[in-house]
């Protein structure tokens, strides 16, 4: 073995050889949008009951976890929700972690809409970029998929706001719903190519037991790729990382690249090197799972650094997920967690 890998004997490894990466960190369960394949309203309506403040970890508890998931490999960090812009004061938790010796990259997916305001102090505070979503370019499909009455527009100046503050190049995630948006794509496509920006395609999941999913309602990365070639040609290009769950393509005509995640039709199980946690403090080493272990307590018990440590590799070592390798019939009816507590 050569010698710069001796040195790393200790980083943990799961039943399948995978490492620990990547850490996806939920801040919020809310969110100012109601998705229809993420927060149905009729479920997350008046009456939901979303965490109780103090039920969220602080900001020191979370920066405690992730100098500790760092030392055990994790170079990425992403903030999520719900929709992480809307946790008060994020812009100092960002800080904070991006002080953190081993965190690379430090990313949050949102939705747009508050980053005309938060951009700049964001930038600021030591993010790298940032990802939104956006799952088509009128307002008609996008305002009932989003279920907020929130037009494209907003969603524009926020990716104009991200810009202008230094947080490109952008990620664009469009997930696609069959009879919903699938419409969209091309003049998605069409709207993005040439900018820079970087527009995903991504299979809608079973995730969650709210969004009724069914495979009927999935459109293909297949399907959506035939759909993008009928005006633009595309070929596909190389992976830029291990573990990344977009497939990379570029418009042969030199006006950028899109991503397809297509975590139905060809599952990246393999590679999976991402661990979550979720606001309330529970990790999951999954995004399909129906149970975490509780960090929380733990931290609110008075458990060490190494304690922590301890537990986090216990955790890895005995991971086997995989459940979009083995998703079935009967996989898609468990009691799994939801998207927008998971946080994606
Ligand atoms: P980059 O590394 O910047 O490309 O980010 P990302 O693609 O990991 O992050 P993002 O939050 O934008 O996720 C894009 C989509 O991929 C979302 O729909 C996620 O739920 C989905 N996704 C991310 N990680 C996993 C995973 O481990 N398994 C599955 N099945 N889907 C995932
Ligand atoms: N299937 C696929 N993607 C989803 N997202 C939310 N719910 C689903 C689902 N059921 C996407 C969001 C966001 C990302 C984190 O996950 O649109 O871009
Ligand atoms: Fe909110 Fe994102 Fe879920 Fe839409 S997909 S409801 S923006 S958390
Ligand atoms: Fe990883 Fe689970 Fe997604 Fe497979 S289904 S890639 S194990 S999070």
């Amino acid at each position: 073995m050569p010698a710069a890998f001796d040195s790393l004997p200790m980083l943990p490894r799961d039943t399948l050889g995978r490492s620990l990466h990547d850490l996806r960190i939920s801040v919020t369960d809310r969110c100012n949008f109601r998705c229809v394949y993420c927060m149905p309203r009729a479920v997350f309506g008046p009456d939901h009951a979303f965490l109780p403040r103090d039920g969220l970890l602080s900001f020191d508890e979370i920066e405690r976890l992730v100098r500790i998931f760092a030392q055990l490999g994790v170079e990425k960090v992403r903030l999520t929700g719900g929709e992480p812009l809307v946790r008060r004061d994020l812009a100092l938790l960002v800080a904070r972690l991006a002080a953190i010796p081993g965190v690379r990259d430090l990313t949050l997916t949102t939705n747009g809409v508050l980053l005309p305001s938060l951009a700049a102090r964001l930038k600021a505070a030591g993010l790298h970029r940032v990802t939104i979503s956006l799952d088509a370019d009128d307002d008609e499909t996008f305002m009932r998929l989003n279920d907020a009455g929130v037009p494209v527009a907003r969603v524009m100046a926020g990716i104009e706001a991200a810009e202008a503050a230094g947080l490109g190049p952008i990620k664009l995630n469009m997930v696609v719903k069959r009879g919903w948006n699938e419409h969209a794509i091309l003049p998605m496509a069409r709207r993005f190519r040439g900018t820079g920006r970087i527009l995903r395609f991504i299979e809608y999941m079973d995730v969650g037991h709210s969004n009724g999913w069914r495979l009927d309602d999935v459109v293909s990365a297949d399907e959506i790729i035939r759909t993008i070639s009928a005006d633009f040609a595309v070929e596909p290009m190389e992976p830029t990382a291990r573990g990344e769950v977009a497939e990379r393509y570029r418009y042969t005509d030199g006006a950028g690249e899109i991503g397809i995640i297509a975590s139905v039709s060809r599952p990246f199980c393999g590679d999976c090197n991402r661990a979550r946690v979720s606001a309330d403090g529970q990790l999951y080493t999954c995004l399909f799972a129906t149970s975490g272990s509780d960090l929380r307590s733990l931290l609110r018990e008075g458990a060490s650094d190494a304690d922590l440590e301890a537990e986090l590799r216990r955790i890895w070592s005995i991971r086997d997920d995989r459940y979009s390798e083995l998703r079935s019939a009967e996989t898609v009816d468990l009691p799994k967690v939801e998207m927008s507590y998971i946080g994606g």
